[in-house]
């Protein structure tokens, strides 16, 4: 059987994509440190999959605590999530986006160079378009940034790059996710709640379930038809599906950089709608200043992946906000 070591397979993304590798008949070692990710996910991944989950605690940072990892399992390829991933607290904290974004991969590359383990998934992000310069944005767009996040995010594609022309037996499929929202069918796994949020859904689940007053639209004076940011919104299910196609063409050997969108994108206001449609409870919200950093309209272009993997999106906005309006509220405090 295929074993695949996930990095960060306890957070939002990681957690999904778990099922969806093990569902696919992959074996999985999830390995987390679990400063973002809640203590009992290991435990609702059993309980989802109805089989023992194999789980280190572990940090990027430390390269013998990655290397432990190897010397106990053999593995086929990775799957790298764990990375910090708020664009606000990138500015505040680079250093620290630094060593976990960009030394965490370094340290992670060396290690399975050293085990020979030459296939790898990596969590990249329409951030590094930066401003973009086409919409729909397709893969041979300009890259850019505009958050220190961003600029991990860029400096790891362009590391790859250089890893596999460095050898041609590094196999790499760099995933550029769009907006990833929604939970799991089952309601037992979604993104953590706990927080107050900076994304636009988790804040307006949290503005549905009560725990939060109001939303704040940031600004409604865009060139777009409502005045509000268009993004491209994915649920996290689809996403989860394109690790598993990626990962098929890596064993084939074939490297590919490819974006996951649905192609589709969405206003806050209509994201407002689509929530309330789902729930059936008010949303109330006001309009405030345009966020710093933020552009109007963020779409991809889904066509490479298509023909690439053979991967669409399935699921439309109301599956979305359904699906993470029954996280939210089975899993109210
Ligand atoms: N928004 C609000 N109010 C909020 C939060 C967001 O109006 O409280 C608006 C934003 O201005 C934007 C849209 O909702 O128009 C989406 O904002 P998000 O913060 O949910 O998502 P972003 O597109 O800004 O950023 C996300 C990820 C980044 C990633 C980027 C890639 O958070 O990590 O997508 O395009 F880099």
């Amino acid at each position: 059987m295929t074993k695949i070591l996930l990095t960060g397979g306890a957070g939002f993304i990681g957690s999904h994509t778990y099922v969806a590798l093990i569902d696919a008949g992959f074996e999985v070692v999830i390995l987390d440190n679990f400063v973002n990710a809640r203590e009992d996910v290991p435990e609702r991944l059993r309980q989802i999959t109805q089989r023992s989950v194999a789980c280190v605690r572990a940090d990027m940072r430390n390269t013998t605590q990655i290397s432990d990892v190897f010397d106990t399992h053999h593995f086929d390829g990775v799957v790298h999530f764990a990375a910090l991933k708020a664009v606000g607290e990138s500015v505040s904290h680079p250093l620290e986006y630094f060593e976990t974004n960009v030394t965490g991969l370094t340290n992670l590359l060396k290690v399975m160079a050293a085990k020979d383990c030459r296939n790898l998934v990596f969590s990249s992000s329409a951030t590094i378009y930066g401003e973009p310069e086409l919409l729909p944005i397709p893969e041979t767009a300009a890259r850019s940034f505009t958050s220190p996040y961003g600029m991990t995010k860029l400096i790891g594609e362009q590391l790859l790059e250089a890893m596999h022309l460095s050898d041609p037996n590094w196999h790499f499929g760099i995933l550029r996710y769009f907006n990833p929202v929604g939970a799991h069918a089952s309601g037992m796994i979604g993104e953590d709640p706990m927080d107050i949020p900076n994304n636009l859904m988790p804040y307006i689940a949290k503005v549905a379930s009560g725990d939060l007053p109001e939303l704040s639209v940031f600004g409604d004076d865009y060139d777009t038809a409502d005045g509000t940011g268009i993004r491209d919104y994915i649920h996290v299910t689809d996403l989860a599906q394109a690790h598993v196609l990626s990962l098929q063409k890596l064993i084939e050997g074939k490297s590919h950089i490819v974006n996951i969108g649905t192609g589709q994108g969405y206003s806050v206001l209509e994201m407002v709608q689509a929530y309330r449609r789902a729930s059936g409870k008010p949303i109330p919200f006001k309009v405030t200043d345009r966020r710093p950093g933020d552009t109007a309209s963020c779409y991809a272009d889904p066509q490479r992946a298509k023909d690439i993997l053979g991967f669409s999106a399935t699921h439309g906005l109301d599956d979305m906000c359904i699906d993470s309006w029954r996280w939210i509220s089975s899993n109210l405090s």
